[in-house]
Parts: structure tokens; sequence; C-alpha cells
């Protein structure tokens, strides 16, 4: 196991923004966290960083290799873990050159040998040919997917454990956020790294993730190996989120949707906080919290195909 997350909140002002989150990353494998916006995917990889924002609070326990990193020293708690966010733009420096931000942080990491050769060849690995073109190109004269890739390069720069990856394919186009998955995946299995990905689309986990986590409000619902989870879901919530499949969706038919919204984070609701929109609620949803038990956080989970 390279990072085990148990019972991981994070509280700010009072109210539980996650709560009780729990992940287990091993090398070599893929982990997506699936939620809608606000559900706290990116909450929870932050208070992993510690790097949440001001005033918010962490709770429970992130081990790797032995060691508790909540409580750890910044630097103890980040070695080893790194983070490509969704927007390369903003996360590379526009006045600095692939190759200075490449070397820079080859050389913080004291990346042993030639560290120009090391910069190209982890170019290389990303999927950009000609690397020592590139090294004097700035982030404006690539393309979105060639700038993601810089991204993912300079995160592996730091020869880092675990990758997080939140919302790596947002800003780009449909074709290229297959190949970034794609690619995401092949470093995974090269480097046994294990890959932490964010993402608000279920359906792009198929083929890309080898677990999947789904969060709702705060909370994990559902998880377990992708192709169960795809192929039987078992909490309403994951049943609603893959029938709204616009991919799938025949003409003439209305793509079925999901009645609400996912409530605020200060919002109060007692019991399973899925429960005013769920289709199969009853009085005991309304009064307890259903716990996370065989994958499922659910009092009356589908059973069989939906
Ligand atoms: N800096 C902040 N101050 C106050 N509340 C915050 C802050 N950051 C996030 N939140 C709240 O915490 C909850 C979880 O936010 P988070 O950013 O983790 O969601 P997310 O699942 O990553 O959503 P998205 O898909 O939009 O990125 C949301 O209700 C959000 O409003
Ligand atoms: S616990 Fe109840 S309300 Fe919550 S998802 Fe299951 S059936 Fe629906
Ligand atoms: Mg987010």
């Amino acid at each position: 196991m390279t990072l085990s997350v148990k019972s991981l909140g994070v509280v700010l002002d009072g109210h539980a923004l996650v709560d009780d989150f729990c992940l287990e990353l091993e090398p070599g494998r893929v982990h997506a966290v699936v939620g809608e916006s606000g559900s706290g995917k990116t909450l929870s990889a932050l208070a992993v960083l510690g790097l949440l924002p001001e005033g918010a609070q962490a709770r429970g326990s992130a081990r790797r290799g032995g060691v508790e990193l909540l409580t750890a020293a910044a630097p103890v708690r980040r070695a080893g873990l790194a983070m490509v966010l969704q927007e390369p733009l903003s996360a590379l420096n526009p006045v600095l050159s692939v190759g200075e931000q490449l070397l820079e942080t080859l050389a913080v990491h004291r990346t042993p040998g030639d560290l120009r050769a090391g910069a190209i060849s982890l170019l290389g690995e990303v999927g950009i040919p000609q690397g020592a073109e590139r090294l004097g190109m700035f982030p404006h004269q690539l393309s979105g997917g060639q700038r993601q890739r810089v991204s993912i390069a300079c995160a592996l720069a730091a020869r880092p454990e675990v990758l997080i990856a939140d919302e790596p394919t947002t800003a780009l186009d449909a074709s290229m956020r297959g190949v970034i998955l794609t690619l995401l995946q092949k470093l995974a299995r090269e480097r046994s790294l294990a890959v932490w990905l964010i993402t608000h689309d279920l359906h792009a986990v198929r083929g890309a993730a080898d677990e999947v986590t789904v969060m709702y409000a705060g909370r994990v619902v559902e998880q377990g190996p992708t192709a169960r989870v795809l192929e039987s879901p078992r909490h309403p919530y994951t049943v609603a989120l893959l029938a709204a499949n616009p991919a799938a969706a025949k003409v003439g038919v209305p793509l079925p949707t999901l009645a609400g919204a996912v409530p605020l984070a200060r919002e109060v609701i007692a019991g399973c906080r899925f429960h005013p929109r769920c289709p199969r609620a009853m009085e005991q949803c309304r009064a307890e919290r259903p716990a996370l038990v065989d994958g499922v956080a659910c009092f009356s989970p589908v059973e069989g195909k939906p």
C-alpha cells in the first residue's frame, strides 16, 4: 500500500466539508475519485498534502510508508507526493521556458545525472518528441494537451510515489481527454506510481482507472473495482450518475436526470445526505447515517444490474 487514507475529515467554521473519507492507493494502479462539483474531491487531496484553505482543519489519518502525514512536517508530508492541476496554464510559470521549469524541479530533487538529458527524457516519457527543441519553448507556445503533458512531466521530475491529478482533462478538448488519461495509466504501470485521479465524469473512468470512489456531499457513497462499480452499481446515486450519460442518449428520449441539487456544505441534513434526492429513501434513511460496508454506504443498496 502506497497511501492509506482513513476517516479523513475536513472542518471549516464548524461545517464538515469532508466526512469519513477513505482511500487506498497502490503502486502501479489508478484510483479515480468521482463526484459532482462541491462533493469534496479536491479538499480531500489538499488535506493530505497539507494545503487546506486557511481556517480549515483535517482529522483522521493518511499514512504513507509508516508515516502519519496529517501530523508530519510539510517537507516530510509532501515528499513522494506530486499534484497535477486542472488548468496547466495556471500551474506552469508563463515567463519561464519548459526547460527552466523542468530543470529547476530536477535540481531541487537532486536527480542524479545530466539534468538536461533528464528533462528531455521526461518529455519523451509524457509523449512530447523532439524534447531538445521544446525545452526552449514557453507555455503559451504549446497546445493545451502539450501543456498538460509538460505539467505532468514537472510533477514526475519530483520522483513521486503518488501522483494526484485533479481534473487533469477538464480544460482539454474531447479527443485529448482520453489521451491524457491513457498516459496517466501508462505512467502508473511503468513507474509503479500510485495515481489519485480526481474527476467529475464517472463515464470517463472506464478503462482509465482500476478502482473508483464515488463521493456525494463530502462523503464516500460507493467504492470498488471500476468494472464492478460501472457494471453493477449499488448506491442509488451511482446508478443515477451512470444513467445520466449523454453519450448513450437516444434521439427523442429525455436524458434521465436526478431531481434536486447537491446540498451546500453548511446545509444540515440528518441521516443519509442523499435522502432528499433518493428514489429508495425510507424512514431509516432520514434518521441514521449509513456506514460504508462492502463498498457501499446505503441501507437499501441496488442488487444486480440496475
Ligand atoms: N476555500 C474554501 N472556503 C470555504 N469553503 C470551501 C473552500 N474550498 C472548498 N470549499 C467548500 O468545500 C466543499 C468541497 O469543495 P471541493 O473543492 O473539494 O469540491 P470538488 O468536489 O473538488 O468540486 P469541483 O468539482 O467543483 O472541483 C464545497 O462545498 C466548497 O464550497
Ligand atoms: S441510505 Fe437510503 S436515502 Fe441513502 S442512498 Fe440508501 S436508500 Fe437512498
Ligand atoms: Mg475540485
